[in-house]
């Protein structure tokens, strides 16, 4: 078998393995869906674009997506988050050689540049002969806005000039589908036709996603995964609980003890940093907008308050907002000495990293990969992590395998929803029924040996619910 692939070095396989093996022992849930759906091969004719972070624990979801007959391409929704002996274990598959690869096309590797970035996206919707996929798998929106910017702009019959308002990464996005409609004028329409749905992953693809729809403006029906009770209550918050601190020490060493540190968003991400953080013995200063979220933050026992009234106090600052704007230049101007400045929000924009480098006489100092001082005119530096993108994928290799194992679970059950039953979903956003929610969560009980009470029918109708579940309704909030 030939196929084509872009990865950093395919003799990292073995070494990529070896971490999966130990990966597929953590995540319990794919592992059962393996064999619950491997003889019926539900995903046979799926192809799948999958564009989310190449890291160890999307190699076990990957090659399962394959075990139910699927056909992948894959591309990494970050430019920093590949874990490149993951990717190359991926290519070779679990039955190839370095010489004679037999897994799947992967287009990802650390440290891509943002052009590069476009490419890959663009290779995992482009097929052998001209095809494209017929399902997407994103985490962000990213391979979706490509679908969809791609159509509208090849509609319009050309893509809006490019102007200094634009971010560097929308020129460079830009750039890319001008290329694609000079080389194929209707290859985003016809990509488009084929796509039977998209399964998304984190709130702010979410968040795109529900935009498309209110519009009128979704080709095709979406589930969110992130919604799943097991996903944004679990990977959001427990695995961010772990993976906050993984970027920080790899990236510092800093002792989190004793100091001070803003998270800035109090949601299901915010929540895991700020424990993560006050668990090590950080004084934690919470920053929100919403008065809900802000009072679950001071019952927690955390200050609240404005960024601008703890910025020069702060060692540490994590963001976790989906926003943008949060941290600017001139809050970074006003931070102590030294301060650590990171992003655990999907985008890189909750950081004005562009207003930083823009500030007269801004010296910046590499100190690692992923790692960057910046020192001001006056002599104090502050320390900014994965140059402001997501420092748990960045600095650290993201969430831990089981927490993720619920993650890819939903979004394999999502696949196979939205694969099979075509035409039962209109284009928009769904989430999973409740039922295949819980049994997300009863995939994983037997590794942690939780032992589940078990309803009598009697007490199933007293509160109203079928003795097998679902046990909570819709509107329950857990
Ligand atoms: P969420 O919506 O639950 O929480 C975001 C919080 O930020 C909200 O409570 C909101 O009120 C608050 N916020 C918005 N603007 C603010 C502002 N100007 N100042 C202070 N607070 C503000 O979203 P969730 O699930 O916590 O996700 C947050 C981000 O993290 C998203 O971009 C998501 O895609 C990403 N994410 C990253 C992960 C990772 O591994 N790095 C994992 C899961 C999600």
């Amino acid at each position: 078998m030939s196929f084509d692939y872009k990865v950093k070095d395919l003799s990292l396989a073995e070494a990529g393995r070896h971490q999966l093996r130990l990966a597929e022992h953590e995540m319990p849930g794919l592992m059962s869906l393996r064999h619950e759906y491997g003889a019926s091969q539900p995903l046979k004719g799926a192809k799948i674009a999958g564009s989310l972070h190449m890291t160890v624990q999307t190699a076990v979801l990957i090659e399962t997506l394959v075990a139910l007959g699927a056909e992948v391409r894959w591309a990494s929704c970050n430019i920093y988050s590949t874990q490149d002996e993951a990717a190359a274990a991926v290519v070779v598959g679990p039955d190839g050689t370095v010489d004679n690869p037999q897994g799947v096309p992967v287009f990802a590797w650390k440290g891509e540049t943002l052009p590069e970035y476009w490419d890959c996206t663009n290779e995992i919707l482009t097929w052998p002969g001209g095809d494209g996929p017929n399902m997407i798998l994103d985490d962000g929106g990213d391979a979706t806005m490509l679908v969809h910017k791609g159509k509208e702009w090849e509609a319009a019959g050309q893509v809006p000039p490019t102007t200094d308002a634009d971010a560097e990464e929308f020129q460079v996005f830009k750039a890319l589908v001008r290329r694609t409609l000079e080389q194929d004028p209707q290859k985003w329409t016809r990509i488009a036709a084929q796509i039977k749905g998209v399964t998304e992953e984190t709130t702010t693809g979410v968040h795109r996603l529900y935009e498309l729809a209110k519009t009128g403006d979704l080709l095709f029906p979406a589930i969110n995964v992130n919604d799943s009770v097991t996903k944004s209550k679990f990977d959001n918050k427990y695995g961010c609980r772990h993976s906050v601190l993984d970027g920080l020490n790899r990236a510092t060493d800093v002792l989190v003890g004793g100091k001070v540190a803003v998270v800035a968003g109090f949601g299901d991400v915010g929540k895991g940093c700020a424990a993560a953080l006050a668990g090590q013995g950080a004084r934690v200063i919470v920053t929100e907008i919403d008065p809900i979220c802000a009072l679950q933050a001071a019952m927690e026992g955390y200050q609240v308050s404005r960024l601008e009234d703890v910025v020069g106090i702060a060692d540490i600052f994590v963001t976790t907002t989906g926003n943008f704007n949060i941290i600017t230049a001139e809050h970074m101007a006003s931070m102590k000495n030294k301060a650590i400045v990171s992003n655990i929000g999907h985008f890189d924009n909750e950081i004005d990293m562009a207003g930083l480098a823009r500030i007269p006489g801004i010296v910046k100092t590499e100190i690692k990969p992923q790692v960057h001082e910046w020192t001001f005119p006056n002599g104090n530096s502050i320390i900014v992590l994965s140059e402001g993108r997501l420092m748990n994928l960045g600095n650290a290799t993201g969430h831990p395998s089981f927490v993720m194992s619920n993650s890819f679970a939903n979004q394999t059950i999502a696949q196979i929803e939205l694969f099979t039953k075509p035409g039962e979903y209109d284009n928009q956003v769904y989430v999973l029924p409740k039922h295949l929610d819980e049994k997300v969560a009863r995939l994983h009980l037997a590794a942690l040996g939780v032992e589940l009470t078990e309803l009598t029918k009697e007490q199933a109708e007293y509160i109203g619910v079928d003795v097998a579940g679902p046990y909570k309704p819709d509107h329950y909030r857990y």
